[in-house]
Formats: structure tokens, C-alpha cells, sequence
């Protein structure tokens, strides 16, 4: 089968979050399966100033946005055996410091940037034709809508099947009606049963109504969004479309996060030892700054610093977190009042707080090879990666049972020695401190801890289970 992958961001090219790991390894993992892929993607700067062998195609794309026509050229590379991929090169869109705009904002342009980038992947697809057009989240869910309702402008693949990814309802891609123009679709889906969303345009809407198929990344997360409290505003509307949706959790990439062949590791640590665990551990603190106290545990934080996330959460029980005997790392960026309040605490608590702010791939694989313990308070969480990261590294995650978090990690028992993390419920402050207090309690249980970090390293997510559901998924369109 042919399949195209649209996204606003994959690994190697471009990553803000986890959506970055999911495209690039997914698509990695279904090509020996037999499909033949094709991922699309914007070039951004960062990927222009890296060093992938890109080839420009000896042809313009001539994109159709409002009434006029703007141009773009495409660079070719390819990944794994032979995925293409194709980047959208239209240096006026794309060529910017960030990908969606700063920590303030995000730019002023992404419904035009967005609406171009779907535009001018569709016109790819008519030189390079599949049979699935499988979009993700809201940069691309636009192509699905284009192709539906305008099919006579793209013959080509107008007979394809599509398919949308939510891995995060919490962004929508919600614009202005003075927008509409932008997107040249009929009058008549500006309307409540298709892209409008209470007086504005709602992109990702328009991708749940029109999508053959829909699917999340966690099967606990495709139920919580037809719930009030984890639909947006959309839970109607993907309740409408519950038959055609299933939840299928994201893998991970154990070739880039394992403790016995990390690429950003020495030495490897793939055994459940302590002596090895202590040796991460002594570079870790030594990469931060942190003394190194033997007995004392460290608890890690690598995120994006949103709401979220559960930062509410940590902040409020911060001070009484630092009352324990514990070491905290944090390695995030994103809103500024979380970004303050961790520099602030780190001045706070010289040589027990080591923050750093900004995006640091080798200092997040040494976090998970040299931390204790892992939080992800998330107040939702689609599916999560580094719950799973941290588990394969003997890094005991702390998670609310939400979504994907709740589908990874099991609570620990003491009294049947099972389970793999401390596992809390209720979104709230006292509820988080008593799970790390667990958590410390049990670090301290040295028979108890090994065997905890045994049963957590040899949990497996690797991709092969997932590719083949989305595999079938695709079988299933096709038939
Ligand atoms: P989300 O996509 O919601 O941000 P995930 O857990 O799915 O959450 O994925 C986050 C990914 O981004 C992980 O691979 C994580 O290691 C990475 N990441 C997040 N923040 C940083 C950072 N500041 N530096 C390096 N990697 C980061
Ligand atoms: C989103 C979600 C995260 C998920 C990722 C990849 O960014 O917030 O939970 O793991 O997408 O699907």
C-alpha cells in the first residue's frame, strides 16, 4: 500500500514534542511491513541548516491560497529504506527561528502558513499518488478537508482514504472567520456541522468530520475526549464519529531510547544494576552541576512547560517536595511563568535544583539514563513518550492515571511485589506529593526498588505491535 503521512513535524527534521517521535518512527516501523510511505513535511530552518543530503525537484509547486497563487519548491530526502520525504520549501512560511511561533505567541500568519502547507502537499500527491492520506492533529488536517469536498482539483488521489491522528485535542487550530478566504472552500462549510466553531474556524474539526477513519494515540485517551472534560468543545463531535474511531498507542523508538545502545550514552547502562545506574547518575549530576550525594534520590522533569503538563501541580507542592531528601532536574521550555518559577528555584535551592530551560536531545537521554524517579503529573496526556522512555531506563515514573499514562504504567503494590510506577488519580497537589512519597519510600526498600526497576525495564512498547494495528486500519479503508 501507499500511504502518505502529512505532519507539521517528524524526526530527524523538525521536533517540538512527541508528535516529532511518533511520525518519524512510525513510519519507519510500518515500511517493513510492505508499505510503501511517503511523509510530507514543511521546511523549516532548522532543516534547511542541517546537514541531510536534500535534493531540490526540478519543479514549482504553484499552491492556490485566497485568489491568488504562491509558489514553492520541493527538497527530497529519504529515511529508512526508502521513505520519501518531501519538504515544502517556501522560505517565507517556513524559515523561521520556531515552528509554531515563540513561548509568548504563536504567529500571526499560521492559518495561511497551514492552509499553504496543506494545499501544496496535496499538489505532491498528485505528481507522486497513494492510496491513504493519513494527516496528524490539527497543521494538517486541512489536506483531508481539501480533498473531500475539492476532490475534482486533485484527480489524481481524489479515490484516496484518509485518515486523522488527534495527538492532542487541546489544539485546534481555532483562526478568525476573516480567515476564510484564505482557504477557498465553499461558503456553506463555514457552518456549525463542519468547520465553524462557535463564530471561528476550526481546522481540526473539519479533519474529525471529514476523515474516513480517526484514531488517537492512546486507547484511555479515545475515550476521555468524547467527555466533557477532555473534548475542548469538540467531544460531540467526536462522539458522533465514535465508530470510526480507535485508540492505538503510540511505541517508541528503542534503537534511540535504551539503555544498552543509547546513541547519547557512555557508558551504557543496560543492565539492572545499581553500581551502573549510580555511574548515569554521578554524570548527571555532574553535567548539572548537582553534588553527588550517594543515598539521595533524584527526581527529573523533560517537558514542555504548560498547563498541561501538571506544572500547577508541582509548583504548589514544590517547597514541601524540597523538605524531602531529593535532588530535582528539570529540562523543559514553554510558558514563561513555569520557566520563572524554576530558575527562581533553582536560586532558591542551590546544589538540590538543577534547571535548565530550552531543548537539549543529549541531556534528555541522560536524564532518563541517570534519574530515580520521573514525574508526569499531566493534567491530560494523548499518550506520552516519556513515561515509556523512563521505564526502559529503570527511571520510575510518577503519572496520573490519564490516557496514555494510564495505559503504560500500573500502579506499585508492595504487598504483591507488582507494578511498574506510582500511580495517582484526582488532579490534585496532596494527591502527586503522597505518589512521590511512595515513590521515596520505596527507593529506600533496596530489595523492593531492584525489583521495581526490573519489572519496568522489561516492559516492552515497541512500535511493531502499533504499526500493525495502523496497518490493519489501513487494510480495513481499503477494502
Ligand atoms: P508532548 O508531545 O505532549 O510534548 P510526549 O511525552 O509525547 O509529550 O513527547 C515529548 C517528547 O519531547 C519526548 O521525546 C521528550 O523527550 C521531548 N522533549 C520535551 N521537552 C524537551 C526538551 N526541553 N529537551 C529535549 N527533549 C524534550
Ligand atoms: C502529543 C501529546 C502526547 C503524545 C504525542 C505523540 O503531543 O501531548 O501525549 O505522546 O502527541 O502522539
Amino acid at each position: 500500500m501507499k500511504i502518505a503521512m502529512i505532519a507539521s513535524e517528524a524526526i530527524p527534521f523538525a521536533k517540538t514534542g512527541g508528535l516529532a517521535d511518533v511520525l518519524g518512527t512510525l513510519s519507519t516501523a510500518l515500511e517493513p511491513l510492505g508499505h510503501h510511505i511517503t511523509l510530507i513535511l514543511p521546511a523549516y530552518r532548522c532543516t534547511l541548516r542541517s546537514d541531510f543530503p536534500l535534493r531540490q525537484l526540478p519543479f514549482k509547486l504553484s499552491v492556490a491560497l485566497a485568489d491568488r497563487t504562491e509558489d514553492a519548491t520541493v527538497l527530497q530526502t529519504v529515511i529508512g529504506k526508502r521513505i520519501d520525504v518531501y519538504l515544502i520549501r517556501a522560505d517565507r512560511y517556513f524559515d523561521r527561528e520556531f515552528l509554531y511561533g515563540t513561548a509568548v505567541e504563536d504567529y500571526p500568519d499560521n492559518a495561511e502558513r497551514f492552509t499553504f502547507f496543506n494545499r501544496a502537499a496535496l499538489e505532491i500527491l498528485r505528481a507522486y499518488p497513494v492510496d491513504v492520506v493519513h494527516a496528524h492533529d490539527w497543521q494538517a488536517a486541512l489536506a483531508i478537508v481539501f480533498l473531500k469536498t475539492q476532490g475534482a482539483r486533485y484527480p489524481e488521489i481524489a479515490a484516496a482514504k484518509t485518515l486523522l491522528t488527534i495527538h492532542n485535542l487541546g489544539f485546534q487550530g481555532l483562526f478568525e472567520q476573516s480567515k476564510w478566504q484564505l482557504l477557498n472552500l465553499d461558503d456553506s462549510f463555514f457552518a456549525p456541522q463542519y468547520l465553524e466553531f462557535y463564530g471561528r474556524i476550526n481546522f481540526l474539526k473539519g479533519g474529525l468530520v471529514f476523515a474516513d477513519k480517526l484514531t488517537t494515540v492512546s486507547p484511555a485517551y479515545a475515550q476521555e475526549i468524547m467527555t466533557p472534560e477532555q473534548g475542548f468543545g469538540l467531544e460531540d463531535v467526536v462522539r458522533q464519529r465514535a465508530d470510526d474511531l480507535i485508540g492505538i498507542l503510540n511505541g517508541v523508538d528503542y534503537n534511540q531510547w535504551n539503555p544498552w545502545a543509547d546513541p547519547y550514552l557512555t557508558p551504557h547502562h543496560g543492565v539492572n544494576n545499581r553500581s551502573v545506574k549510580r555511574n548515569s547518575k554521578t554524570h548527571l549530576r555532574q553535567m548539572l552541576d548537582l553534588p553527588d550525594r550517594s543515598a539521595t534520590p533524584v527526581i527529573a522533569m523533560i517537558s514542555r512547560l504548560t498547563s498541561q503538563k501538571g506544572f500547577d501541580l508541582v509548583t504548589t507542592i514544590f517547597d514541601r517536595l524540597m523538605q524531602r531528601e531529593v535532588q530535582f532536574a528539570l529540562l523543559g521550555s514553554g510558558e514563561p511563568q513555569f520557566e520563572e518559577f524554576f530558575r527562581t528555584a533553582a536560586t532558591r535551592y542551590p546544589g538540590r535544583v538543577a534547571v535548565r530551560i530550552g531543548f537539549d536531545e543529549r541531556l534528555a537521554h541522560r536524564i532518563e539514563a541517570g534519574a530515580d524517579l520521573f514525574l508526569m503529573p499531566s493534567l491530560y496526556e494523548p499518550c506520552g513518550l516519556n513515561q515509556m522512555y523512563s521505564l526502559k531506563y529503570g527511571t520510575i515514573p510518577i503519572v496520573r492515571a490519564v490516557g496514555g499514562l494510564k495505559d503504560t504504567v500500573e500502579d506499585y503494590d508492595p504487598a504483591t511485589e507488582s507494578g511498574t510506577g506510582f500511580v495517582f488519580e484526582a488532579y490534585d497537589a496532596q494527591a502527586l506529593l503522597d505518589a512521590i512519597d511512595r515513590g521515596l519510600a520505596a527507593f529506600h526498600d533496596k530489595p523492593a526498588w531492584s525489583a521495581l526497576r526490573r519489572r519496568a525495564m522489561a516492559m516492552d512498547f515497541s512500535w511493531d505491535r502499533s504499526a500493525q494495528a495502523y496497518s490493519n486500519l489501513y487494510q480495513q479503508l481499503l477494502s
